[in-house]
């Protein structure tokens, strides 16, 4: 879900409805604003079931106010609906709250307060907050705030607005993001930065627990039990232009073909020619602490995971260390054995994701350390780590993952270098991962200029009811995330398997209505995944291979450039992510809105 809210001099409404365009890709089942002005008698609100350009169309012409508060939902408690949309109002239509997050007690409260004769007016769990602000008995805003915060667990971004306190907008932050946009004599907030960049690039990022009342021409940040915080505005790098579509029918397409130079990006700098390593320099991991490293447990969720398990082969090859890649999601449920020797490394683009960052902080609780592969600089996950990787794929908008994921494994590829040159890798594996490394960019811009051909290939196979990604060792987690990328945007019903497990019970499916997309390297395993697509011809099923050379047996070949074995992975996922988006094009899908995903889940 997305938040944003403004206070200052400007008519208010276009503003937030332009942040919450930029906040869609969050959550898109139902959008809503409230506003007011100093001079406006009580709050004037709007809700839309659907998407932002639907409540721009409900919004009338005559809405004018210089503060808000708006919100984009993806529906937790309770259906997409007008009335289930935010902001929520009290009975009296006095009090006004967006929230991100969810109320863990909120069945408890409703009940509460009903007994105590309130109506509720949705189903959702963030209307029991607006109540119990109604309610409270303090005397200002910050304090009614406050006192109902204490009554509620579970998380929440939220922003509160009240009729009576026109000048201020209370915010609120435990487990959700929130933002605060610093500008000249007006303010800003949000739930993620997009929302901001185009009119500040000064940002107040707070921290769960953490509070804050804006005025247009003032700030102030303190704990929820009142005691002052201090704040001072960092400046984001990212440019207002990145979350543009530069001419891109769509994000994904526009996140695709910027991969040479997000690459680059992240190798920009770190590459240490004369010891054949690389730096690293927020890693906060010495030497002497690398080498006492007995294990590494690498934690994410979605994408974020499938760059984790290719990360988890890269420092096993490099690094010579026992690497494995679990969700978190897994992970922070199944009581895990805590181990001092290990290293556990959280993976995500967005630095949110409420599961991640849940297995973090109870691995940082149980002693542990945590590194970060995070895109986001400043968000949770990465001030919660020890330190870290930052990815630098630069605003990553379209719900599904692709720059980042390249991003996040050529993170991986530059820490097991560096984890093995501190150990095992000789100086001329180094080397050779080094070049490998740098002709990334051009090899990823090559196979960009075979788009063309990668969308015949995918307009052959989008009539597929489902589809079979195979790979071995490196190219499995390839397959695993090609075959949800497609899955995501296309809803073709897809499954990827080691081409080692085909035998063992998914051949049993292979007909020609089922094709099969194969990761077939020239690399020591080739004749074993050519083995492979034999067992699949000999049961008529088409096969789509993604190799360094046309392969015989396949229907077609999306052929790659050859890199370092080690590196393979990076470029054989890149034409798959084509081929996910020319089938979900041909189908006509939605694809940086696919239905029923955000791209970050900062809910359990
Ligand atoms: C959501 C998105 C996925 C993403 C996952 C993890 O499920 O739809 O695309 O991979 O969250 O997000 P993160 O920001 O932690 O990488």
């Amino acid at each position: 879900c997305g938040i944003v809210g403004y206070i200052g001099k400007r008519d208010v409404a276009p503003l937030l409805l332009e942040g919450l365009q930029r906040l869609e890709y969050r959550g898109y089942d139902s959008a809503g604003i409230v506003i007011t002005s100093p001079k406006a008698a009580g709050l004037r609100m709007v809700k839309a079931k659907g998407r932002v350009r639907d409540l721009e169309a409900r919004v009338p012409k005559r809405f004018a106010g210089t503060t808000g508060i708006a919100h984009t939902r993806w529906a937790t408690h309770g259906a997409p609906s007008d009335d289930n949309s935010h902001p929520h109002l009290d009975t009296e239509g006095k009090v006004a709250v967006v929230h991100n997050g969810i109320i863990d007690n909120a069945d408890d409260l409703r009940a509460k307060l009903t007994a105590d004769g309130v109506v509720f007016a949705s189903e959702t769990d963030t209307e029991t907050v607006v109540h119990l602000i109604a309610r409270a008995q303090a005397e200002t805003l910050e304090e009614k705030v406050r006192e109902a915060l204490r009554h509620v667990e579970g998380t929440y971004g939220l922003a509160v607005m009240h009729a009576d306190f026109p000048d201020r907008i209370v915010v609120a932050r435990n487990g959700s993001p929130v933002v605060l946009g610093i500008g000249e004599k007006e303010m800003f907030v949000a739930s993620d930065v997009a929302a901001l960049v185009s009119h500040t690039r000064q940002i107040v990022t707070l921290d769960d627990g953490e509070m804050a009342t804006l005025k247009a021409d003032d700030f102030r940040t303190y704990t929820t039990e009142g005691s002052t915080t201090s704040a001072t505005p960092t400046t984001v790098e990212w440019e207002a232009e990145s979350y543009d579509m530069g001419g891109h029918d769509t994000y994904m397409h526009k996140e695709i073909s910027e991969q040479a130079d997000a690459v680059d990006r992240v190798l920009r700098g770190r590459i240490d020619d004369r010891f054949s390593t690389v730096h690293l320099g927020g890693l906060n991991l010495d030497a002497r602490e690398a080498r006492g490293v007995r294990r590494i447990k690498i934690l994410g969720c979605g994408t974020s995971y499938h760059a984790g398990l290719i990360g988890a082969g890269l420092i096993e090859s490099l690094a010579r260390i026992p690497a494995d890649a679990e969700p978190a999601s897994e992970f922070r449920y199944r009581n895990p054995v805590v181990d001092p020797d290990t290293l556990y490394i959280a993976v995500s683009q967005s630095g949110e994701t409420y599961d991640v960052l849940a297995a973090v902080q109870e691995l940082k609780r149980k002693g542990a350390r945590v590194l970060g592969v995070v895109n986001v600089v400043g968000s949770a996950i990465a001030r919660e780590a020890d330190g870290g990787v930052y990815v630098h794929a630069g605003p990553e908008v379209c719900v599904v993952s692709t720059k980042c994921f390249t991003n996040t494994v050529v993170a991986f590829a530059l820490l097991a270098l560096h984890l093995g040159r501190i150990r095992d890798l000789s100086v001329s594996d180094g080397k050779r991962i080094i070049e490998g490394l740098r002709k990334l960019p051009e090899q990823i811009a090559e196979i960009l200029r075979t788009e063309d051909r990668i969308k015949e290939v995918a307009e052959a196979y989008a009539g597929a009811q489902s589809m079979m990604f195979i790979g071995r060792v490196r190219g499995y987690p390839v397959a695993l995330e090609a075959s949800l990328k497609l899955k995501e945007i296309s809803y073709i019903h897809a499954e990827a398997y080691p081409a080692s497990e085909l035998k063992h019970g998914p051949l049993a499916l292979i007909e020609p209505a089922l094709p099969t997309v194969a990761i077939v390297p020239d690399d020591d395993l080739l004749e074993k995944n050519r083995a492979a697509l034999e067992e699949i011809k000999a049961r008529s099923g088409r096969i789509l291979a993604v190799a360094h050379r046309e392969q015989e047996k396949a229907d077609h070949t999306l052929v790659v450039p050859k890199n370092e074995p080690e590196l393979d992975p990076i470029l054989m996922g890149i034409p798959l992510q084509l081929l996910a988006y020319h089938t979900a094009l041909a189908m006509g899908r939605d694809i940086d809105k696919p239905r029923n995903l955000a791209k970050s889940v900062t809910v359990e």
